[in-house]
């Protein structure tokens, strides 16, 4: 095989650690923050143009929904202006960009029963999904050579949901959790084998709906998360007007998987993708 040079940003996080992993045998640059501030168009700019990637792959973000509700500018330039200066710096190299947008793009008012398509119309409710719906449109601006997969509900090497209410779960004798807010968990490890096909595949350009297959509510989630790891916590459903956050969360965030299942990607159920998070992170949790 051809090893692909290819640029990580935001490499430390959640995502970009599975994306290390996943391209463990291509030739990759990694870096964070420290290493290249995706705010900073020169910073981008020198490094692209130094180590002229054959594909960079987007993991930064600024990713606290409630927090993005006070710091609004920060959100706007990690998830807008960030990639808007990579778009800009791999097209000037000829690189492929990949970059991760959100469920949070859509309204999610729609019943239940009706899942959001690719191409549905955005309507996003928060400052965090106002920022990634910006950054969506600021690639398409500036490079034709671009992946936007559209997750949702992330879990890693990182601070995510199974993490926290296991903690909890392992405290508690109970926890109150939302039973009407819908989704589809998705392992980071397989979005970074998602992103991997697909460059290995080079299915058409564009934007595609990425996350593990099936729908669950978080209270759902949690009862399945404690069943594989063994904890006994009793787990109390609640609507989302019981326990308010800062930022609106979209009640539907059910996405689509069909176009990308279209082009061949082979993707694991949801449970599946959680017994193999549980057993790799078995010592960590
Ligand atoms: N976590 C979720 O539940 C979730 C849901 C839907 C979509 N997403 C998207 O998935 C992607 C990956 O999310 P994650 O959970 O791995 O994120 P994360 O928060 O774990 O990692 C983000 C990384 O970006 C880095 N970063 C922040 N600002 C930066 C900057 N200015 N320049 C360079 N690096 C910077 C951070 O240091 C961190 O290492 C993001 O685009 C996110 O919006 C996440």
């Amino acid at each position: 095989m051809n090893k692909r040079k290819v640029l990580i940003t935001g490499a430390d996080g959640q995502l970009g650690r599975a994306v290390r992993e996943r391209f463990a045998d291509d030739e990759l640059i990694c870096t964070d923050v420290g290493d290249i501030n995706i705010t900073i168009l020169h910073r981008v700019q020198e490094f692209v143009q130094k180590y002229e990637p054959d594909a960079i792959i987007n993991c930064a973000a600024y990713n606290d929904v409630d927090g993005a509700e006070l710091k609004k500018e920060l959100a706007y330039a990690v998830n807008c202006i960030g990639p808007r200066n990579l778009a800009m710096a791999a097209n000037s190299v000829k690189a492929k960009l990949v970059h991760i947008s959100t469920d949070y793009v859509f309204d999610g008012k729609r019943p239940i029963t009706d899942i959001y398509e690719e191409n549905d119309d955005k309507n996003p409710q928060s400052v965090y999904g106002c920022t990634k719906y910006n950054g969506e449109n600021e690639i398409k601006r500036y490079i034709t050579t671009y992946y936007i997969f559209r997750t949702a509900w992330l879990f890693g090497d990182g601070n995510n949901f199974v993490r926290k209410i296991m903690e909890l779960g392992k405290k508690q004798d109970e926890v109150k959790v939302v039973y009407d807010q819908y989704g589809s968990p998705t392992y980071a490890n397989d979005l970074a084998d998602i992103i991997y096909q697909a460059l290995e595949k080079k299915i058409p350009m564009g934007t595609y709906h990425a996350t593990n297959l099936g729908f669950t509510n978080w209270y759902d989630f949690t009862k399945e998360i404690f069943k594989q790891a063994g904890i006994q916590c009793r787990v109390i459903p609640v609507t989302s007007e019981e326990l308010p956050r800062a930022a609106a969360r979209p009640k539907n965030s059910m996405l689509a998987k069909g176009k990308i299942l279209g082009e061949d990607i082979e993707i694991a159920s949801w449970e599946d993708a959680l017994a193999r998070y549980l057993e790799k992170e078995k010592n960590k949790i």
